[in-house]
């Protein structure tokens, strides 16, 4: 088969290092993609929600299955692009429809999908600019803290959670009139705040069948003990040991089951992984959010751990016959570190020389943001290595990962310590 892969982060570079163990793959081509996964295939500079420009490198390529990384291509609606075209139809892609991918592109959609079907989820309303002084009347009703929503795609800074009514009532405001968010806030759903921890559950599925992959936790904020601005992510640690089997029933019975079947019941066409953002509140789990695509740095603990052929089950949920696949995985446990250029979540700099990944054992490094210069490799984005080990416990995990983010070095590195302690 060959293969491309859309995205340029860390999530790309595990979904690459999988697919390359293949016996299936031919040739594998990522766009626009990174210098750790230059190493593994032919990097393509690419616009990733150029369609046509797509059109044309699977076509000159010869691809057989596309697998995209971020949502943005999704909620544009590639696969209906390629769907739609008589070249591109044959190709198989992972991915769900346009309509489908509004459970990630409008916290209203899934919202209303999730009452619909009745699995758990915070109370809400939502609000627009006719309704805001019903809006400010809905906050006095609810007890702080206050959780904010803009409706669509706000690169992962549209929730904003506060203490104080008034607050709150100007961050509603701000959403709504100033548009802070800007089209994402023409809509804000305010909800009841839970009061949990938080687990990430990647289910993928053809629309048919569907197949539970490793539970991670992910680490959000970007100092230790979970303090200071929210980030991508700062690592993560799959499995997750407070997922014992009873709580795992209640996930599969009353979030993942009900999730597939109000997919088929809306006719919503979906061929890739669904991702339910969980929390667990007095032993039952609530959706918090999905996203339809594979989340990062989750992806970089959770797919190394799948023991069987992952470029094959991404074959078989884009060709409907996932029900086949028989999906392995190992007992032991994987550890992510995050190392990020200095003042990321924030400003931060770029193209800053890394020294020392010759050096490294007993870890995965999977590079988020690089770029290859001649011999040299240079930072490219805030977050820069996701450093990946297994151990029989997280600690052991721990250690290796810890070990190799020493050996690492660029100007500015920074790394939270605190990765699976509060797990142990
Ligand atoms: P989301 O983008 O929907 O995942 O929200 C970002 C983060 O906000 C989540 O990971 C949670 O930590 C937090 N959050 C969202 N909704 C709620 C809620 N209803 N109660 C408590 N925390 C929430
Ligand atoms: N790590 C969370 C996300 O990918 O959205």
């Amino acid at each position: 088969m060959n293969v491309l892969i859309l995205g340029s982060g860390g999530r790309e570079h595990a979904i690459a290092h999988k697919i390359t163990q293949s016996d299936l793959l031919h040739q594998l081509f990522v766009a626009p993609g990174n210098a750790g996964t230059a190493q593994l295939g032919t990097n393509l500079n690419l616009d990733i929600n150029d369609f046509d420009a797509i059109k044309e490198i699977c076509l000159k390529n010869n691809i057989d299955l596309v697998v995209i990384g971020p949502e943005d291509p999704l909620v544009n609606g590639i696969y209906d692009y390629f769907k739609a075209d008589e070249s591109l139809k044959k190709i198989h892609i992972f991915a769900p429809s346009k309509e489908a991918a509004q459970l990630e592109g409008s916290k209203e959609y899934a919202k209303e999908f999730l009452i619909k079907n009745n699995i758990p989820t915070a109370k809400y309303k939502s609000f627009d600019i006719e309704t805001l002084q019903q809006g400010y009347k809905f906050l006095d009703t609810l007890n702080p803290p206050y959780v904010l929503k803009a409706d669509g795609l706000a690169a992962g800074k549209g929730v904003v959670i506060l203490t104080n009514l008034k607050e709150a009532k100007k961050e509603l405001s701000d959403m709504l009139t100033n548009k802070k968010f800007g089209k994402a806030s023409n809509k804000v759903v305010i909800e009841e705040f839970l009061d949990g921890i938080e687990l990430s559950c990647f289910v993928v599925t053809d629309g048919e069948s569907y197949k539970i992959l490793p539970f991670a936790k992910d680490y959000k904020r970007i100092l230790d003990g979970d303090k200071g601005l929210n980030t991508g992510g700062m690592g993560s640690v799959s499995p997750v040991p407070f997922v014992d089997e009873v709580f795992y029933n209640k996930i599969k019975e009353t979030i993942v089951k009900p999730t597939i079947k109000g997919l088929k019941k809306n006719n919503l066409t979906y061929k890739g992984v669904i991702f339910i953002g969980l929390i667990k509140v007095n032993n039952n789990p609530f959706v918090i959010e999905y996203n339809v695509r594979f989340g990062d740095p989750e992806t970089e603990v959770v797919l190394p751990r799948i023991t069987s052929d992952v470029l094959e089950l991404f074959q078989k949920v884009a060709s409907s016959n996932l029900k086949e696949y028989n999906l392995k995985i190992t007992k032991e446990t994987a550890l992510t570190l995050m190392l990020v250029s200095g003042g990321y979540p924030e400003k931060y700099e770029k193209g800053k020389e890394i020294k020392g990944l010759n050096n490294i054992t007993d870890s995965i490094v999977f590079h988020s943001g690089t770029k290859k210069d001649g011999d040299k490799i240079y930072t490219n984005g805030g977050r820069v290595f996701a450093i990946t080990s297994f151990g029989n416990s997280i600690q052991e995990a721990r250690t290796k990962s810890y070990k190799n983010a020493e050996k690492i070095d660029f100007e500015g590195k920074f790394y939270r310590k605190d990765i699976g302690l509060d797990l142990i």
